[in-house]
């Protein structure tokens, strides 16, 4: 029997190097690390001792035999991916692995008679934690991590929806470097805004290395979108999880109808957890508030909708089939396209799109409303852009439009969930266009001795993982600038700075 790798993996290839026979793939060396949807164990290699399983920050291993209901499917998952010619790791992955003892190399170390360096890590989210761990293990540096939030975690306490429990344990993981003794800890200081500005951060540190991610949600530019009702996911999302800038009564959720617009992995999250039995919850990290407004609302249907066709959706495999499993759920992808089926039946079987083939197909018909059989129901409408959010004091339908005509879809609650962009801080270049801070490699560019990383850094995307192998790259940078002595030397002491945060800290 073999371990399996199962929906929750965020890629962030902790087990890769606990392996003693090296067949966890991709690895980060290969090529298609960062494209596939999460590592694969191949059963044939895989010699059942478990320290894969230890290690995963979010318990996504487990032995094949005591896979159950919905996680049986990745037994065959994993194994499919050592079958195509493409998927083939680079690696030969059979038997031990023979280690080549070449000359040691030390990526991280600095010069022996190099004093600490001074660190500010500005956001507490993967990014900013991935870093600062970085420093923490593998250098003297102290470090100060600042959150303009009381409480650390960025997306991973307030974005992964709290029905993924064992996706949020990623912060447990991190938590023990909140109290690092090396570490200190700004929580409810922001940077910006009446906080500390760039400027008071960079002299007071050898290095500034901002995580600050991308908080605002992309818009969708169509008539209508802004009247009430019509909302970002994400901001539903943070509501489901008590961010403290969501309010408890944000939500009434007394329509029948939701259309969620968008098919990536957040627009999938609000879909589950607005047609979840309110049960299922009880007993997650969900804020009592919301999970009290899900109990009170009539939502039946919910429809996610995508402009482009199901082999292009941009959700990962592993969150569409966890749909099929929720219990009282019903899926049904509306077939008033023949594109779409075409789509689906053509699909191969390692295509997203093939996920969709045992699911009801059927033209809807959106003059009626949703059944009322006591079954909810989550419709997935392809080929559909978003033309117009419709109504009069609050929206009342979304028109959309796509090759195959228009439609009116009528819905009381409308969530744009099409992605997040970074915003502007003040003292750091920003490139409008992609949302990011122009950088090299994480060096900001023209301001030395500052850094990005995550989100702000690569853009809006990629899962909890992909932070990690982004993180190394920053500090890297960071430690060659260091020992180059490309830093510029701080002005101001860390007792200075102390003072300076706690006069400015909320
Ligand atoms: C709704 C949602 C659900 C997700 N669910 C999953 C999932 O289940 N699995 C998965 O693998 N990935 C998931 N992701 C993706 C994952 O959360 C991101 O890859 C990751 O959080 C990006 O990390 P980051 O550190 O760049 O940004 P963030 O996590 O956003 O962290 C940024 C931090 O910076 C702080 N900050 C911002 N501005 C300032 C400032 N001016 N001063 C001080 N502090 C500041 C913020 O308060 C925040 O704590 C999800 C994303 C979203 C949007
Ligand atoms: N469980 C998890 O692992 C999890 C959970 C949440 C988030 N995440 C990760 O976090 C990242 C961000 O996720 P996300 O869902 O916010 O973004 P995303 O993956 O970029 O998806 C955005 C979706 O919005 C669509 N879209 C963009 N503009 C649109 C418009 N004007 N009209 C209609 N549709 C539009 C895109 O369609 P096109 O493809 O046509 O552009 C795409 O389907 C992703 O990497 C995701 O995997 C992971
Ligand atoms: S989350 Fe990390 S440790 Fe767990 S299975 Fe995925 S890559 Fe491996
Ligand atoms: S159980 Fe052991 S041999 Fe198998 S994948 Fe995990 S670490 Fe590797």
């Amino acid at each position: 029997m073999a371990f399996a790798i199962t929906q929750t993996c965020c890629s962030d290839a902790t087990c890769v190097s606990v392996c003693p026979v090296n067949c966890i793939h991709p690895t980060p060396e290969e090529r298609a690390f960062g494209s596939t949807e999460m590592l694969h164990i191949d059963p044939k290699s895989c010699i059942d001792c478990g320290a894969c399983a230890d290690a995963c920050p979010v318990d996504a291993i487990f032995p094949v035999e005591r896979l159950t209901g919905g996680q049986r499917e990745y037994a065959r998952i994993n194994a499919a991916y050592y079958e195509g010619e493409d998927h083939r790791p680079e690696q030969p992955v059979r038997g031990p692995v023979f280690h080549d003892w070449g000359a040691p190399s030390f990526d991280r170390v600095l010069p022996a008679d190099f004093g600490p360096l001074r660190v500010a890590v500005v956001g507490t989210g993967p990014a900013g934690m991935y870093a600062a761990r970085d420093l923490l293990l593998h250098t003297p540096a102290e470090v100060t991590l600042i959150d303009r939030l009381p409480v650390a975690g960025g997306l991973v306490r307030y974005g992964v929806a709290p029905d993924h429990p064992s996706t949020k344990k990623a912060g447990e993981s991190f938590a023990r470097f909140l109290t690092h003794p090396r570490v200190r800890l700004c929580l409810g200081l922001e940077v910006g805004d009446g906080g500390v500005t760039a400027d008071e951060l960079a002299a007071h540190h050898d290095a500034v290395i901002y995580a600050v991610g991308a908080p605002e949600a992309r818009r969708l530019g169509v008539p209508g979108e802004d009247r009430p009702g019509s909302v970002a996911a994400s901001e539903f999302v943070a509501w489901c999880n008590g961010h403290p800038d969501v309010a408890p009564d944000a939500f009434e959720l007394s329509a029948d109808r939701v259309v969620v617009v968008g098919n990536g992995n957040v627009a999938l999250d609000a879909a589950r957890l607005l047609v979840s039995d309110p049960a299922t919850l009880q007993g997650t990290p969900i804020a009592a508030h919301a999970l009290a407004g899900l109990r009170r609302g009539k939502v039946r249907e919910v429809v996610v909708l995508g402009r482009r066709g199901p082999q292009h959706a941009a959700y990962t495999r592993p969150e569409l089939l966890a749909l099929k499993h929720l219990s009282g759920v019903d899926l049904l992808v509306d077939d008033h396209d023949p594109a779409v089926g075409a789509a689906i039946d053509g699909a191969a079987d390692q295509d997203k799109a093939a996920v969709l083939k045992d699911v009801r197909r059927e033209a809807v018909d959106w003059s009626l409303p949703p059944a009322a059989d006591g079954r909810r129901r989550i419709v997935f409408r392809f080929l559909s852009a978003p033309a117009e959010v419709r109504g009069e004091e609050s929206v009342r339908a979304v028109r959309v439009t796509g090759a195959a005509g228009e439609a009116e879809i009528p819905a009381g609650t409308v969530l744009r969930a099409v992605g997040h962009r970074g915003t502007p801080l003040d003292g750091l270049p920003f490139d409008e266009s992609t949302g990011t801070v122009p950088n090299d490699r994480g060096r900001v560019t023209g301001r030395p001795g500052a850094y990005v990383v995550g989100w702000i850094k690569r853009g809006a995307s990629g899962g909890i993982g992909a932070n990690r192998v982004c993180a190394t790259e920053t500090v890297g940078s960071l430690l060659d600038d260091a020992a180059s002595g490309r830093l510029p030397a701080p002005t101001g002491s860390a007792r200075s700075f102390r003072r300076l945060a706690r006069r400015r800290g909320r």
